[in-house]
């Protein structure tokens, strides 16, 4: 089949394109189309056969209902018996909007579609081109996310097309959809209401139009023995094809403890997916990273979920890491997708960066215009099985200034260029619990010793790695001393690199 892909203003649906898809709907065909939550698999809800078509087009099991989407409230009442007065308030409050509510369901709305069960979940939409689409065919339409199912939800009219290309009868691109995530679901046949589905219209939200509301225990408890109430919940949805890890704890951990696991499998040869914000994306160093929006802002976030985790699938990542984000708002509903997507793998940030004695490896020499950025320079290009913030700093810096000329010289007889390097002070910042110092000299070291007496690990590089001689300062002196420096600089870093794999590995 062709599938007919109809651009359309979302502000200003062309009535032409609404009535050619609005036919195709109650001919018994398949459109998809947008809303403001995502991309919907529309056909016509009352028509069991339509509800069939919907299912083999998602390869989605038949015992996962569908949601009818209405344009106007009278319609609720063909399609959902007994719609307590909270319904009307919640309708009146939140629809046209991302809710869906689940109702003891009428004759006219076949098992086909409701998946077998009594019940029927209904949502009105606020998107103009879902609303007009409903419309034009027939006013009941069922409307599944438009992906593969087991696929992140289309949130564009492109992740619809690769998804269902060749499937479907039309499709209708009005561009990107607002909100990101599914609507939340709640279930009025009980009261308390239950939320079944987290989305954009929260809990507090919820609460505070009609007083208490539960949610789902499966949707709480990972490990809880009873499955969710919405069927679909249960199945591994939203799962991007790479192996999808979340690190939780404070921004800094999370950061720390992804660059880890990233390096350390890069090194591996593993294709590594980062999902970072705002916020963190420029502390990152290795693999694909991807900026998904502003901690600060969880709208944003929602709104990238998808794309990000469908974009990580396309480029053939074999490992994502994401940052957990904060909860609250849609961050509820972002974190559940995220913890589906990833089938609730999630770990402590700090257990990864426990295991790691050394985040920050600091090289200090007087003036850090030679020594001790030539060892810095080196170890960089030692192989590493972890990851470390390698640099050098001085004791005595009072302005920026380029690297010595003698020691830039050395360095491109060695193949290394240093691009645009400034000296830099040795700082307290730097001198953390899990940074290790290297000083050049014995009096160096002495001195930040004295100066820093609570961080535990200053020595100097030869000490370290159980070397003779200090590296003395060859400023002034001869081309073949500069040599020596260099030679006894990288002997020492490649026993550093050996010692640290060693305690990496133990
Ligand atoms: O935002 C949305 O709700 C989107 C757009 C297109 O409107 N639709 C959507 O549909 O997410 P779908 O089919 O991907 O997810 C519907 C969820 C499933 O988890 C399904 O099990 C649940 O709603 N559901 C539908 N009818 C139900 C019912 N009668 N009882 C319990 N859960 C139900
Ligand atoms: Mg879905």
């Amino acid at each position: 089949m062709e599938t007919i892909i109809r651009k359309i203003d979302r502000e200003n649906p062309g009535q032409e394109v609404l009535e050619e898809a609005g036919k195709i709907l109650l001919n018994g065909g398949l459109v998809a189309f947008p809303t403001e939550t995502v991309y919907g698999l529309g056909a016509n809800a009352l028509d069991e056969q339509a509800a069939e078509k919907t299912y083999a087009a998602k390869g989605r099991p038949s015992d996962n209902p569908l949601i009818v989407h209405i344009a106007e409230f009278t319609a609720l009442k063909d399609i959902a018996e007994e719609i307590p007065r909270e319904a009307e308030i919640l309708a009146e409050k939140f629809w046209p909007g991302p809710l869906t509510m689940i109702f003891k369901k009428t004759e006219l709305v076949p098992r086909g579609t409701t998946g077998g069960l009594d019940t029927v979940a209904v949502r009105m939409p606020s998107d103009k081109v879902a609303l007009a689409l409903i419309r034009a065919g027939g006013g009941y339409v069922s409307a599944p996310s438009a992906n593969t199912s087991g696929r992140p939800s289309p949130t564009a009219a492109e992740h619809v097309e690769e998804d269902l290309g060749g499937k479907i009868e039309m499709i209708l691109d009005a561009g990107r959809v607002d909100i990101g995530v599914e609507s939340t679901i709640v279930d009025m046949t009980v009261q308390p209401p239950v939320i079944l589905r987290p989305g954009a219209v929260t809990r507090e939200m919820l609460e505070e139009a009609v007083g208490p509301v539960e949610v789902d225990k499966a949707l709480i408890s990972e490990d809880s023995k009873e499955p969710p109430k919405a069927p679909g919940m249960k199945y591994r949805h939203y799962a991007p094809k790479a192996e999808l890890l979340i690190l939780e704890g404070t921004t800094e951990e999370c950061v720390k403890a992804i660059r880890q696991i990233a390096y350390e499998q890069e090194r591996l040869g593993y294709r590594v997916g980062i999902i970072a914000s705002e916020e963190t994306f420029a502390f990152y160093t290795v693999g694909n990273i991807k900026n998904i929006g502003s901690r600060e802002n969880e709208k944003t976030v929602a709104q990238n979920l998808y794309r990000v985790l469908r974009e990580f699938d396309e480029e053939g990542v074999d490992y994502i890491y994401s940052e957990a984000f904060p909860e609250g708002g849609i961050g509820t509903a972002v974190m559940n997708r995220l913890g589906k997507a990833a089938g609730h793998h999630v770990l402590q940030a700090e257990v990864i960066t426990r295991l790691q004695k050394y985040r920050t490896i600091v090289f200090v020499s007087n003036s850090d215009n030679c020594r001790a950025p030539i060892a810095a320079a080196l170890l960089r290009r030692q192989p590493l099985l972890q990851e470390y913030d390698i640099c050098s700093r001085g004791m005595v810096v009072l302005f920026s200034e380029p690297l010595n000329p003698r020691a830039e010289e050395i360095l491109k007889e060695h193949g290394i260029v240093l691009k645009g390097y400034e000296t830099l002070p040795l700082e307290a910042e730097l001198m953390k619990e899990d940074a290790l110092v290297l000083t050049m000299e014995d009096s160096q070291r002495d001195k930040i010793r004295n100066e820093y007496p609570e961080t535990g690990h200053v020595y100097t590089l030869a000490e370290f790695v159980g070397g003779e001689e200090e590296i003395p300062s060859v400023y002034g002196q001869t081309p073949e001393q500069y040599e020596n420096m260099y030679g006894l600089i990288e002997d020492y870093v490649k026993k550093l690199a050996k010692k640290l794999n060693e305690e990496a590995k133990s």
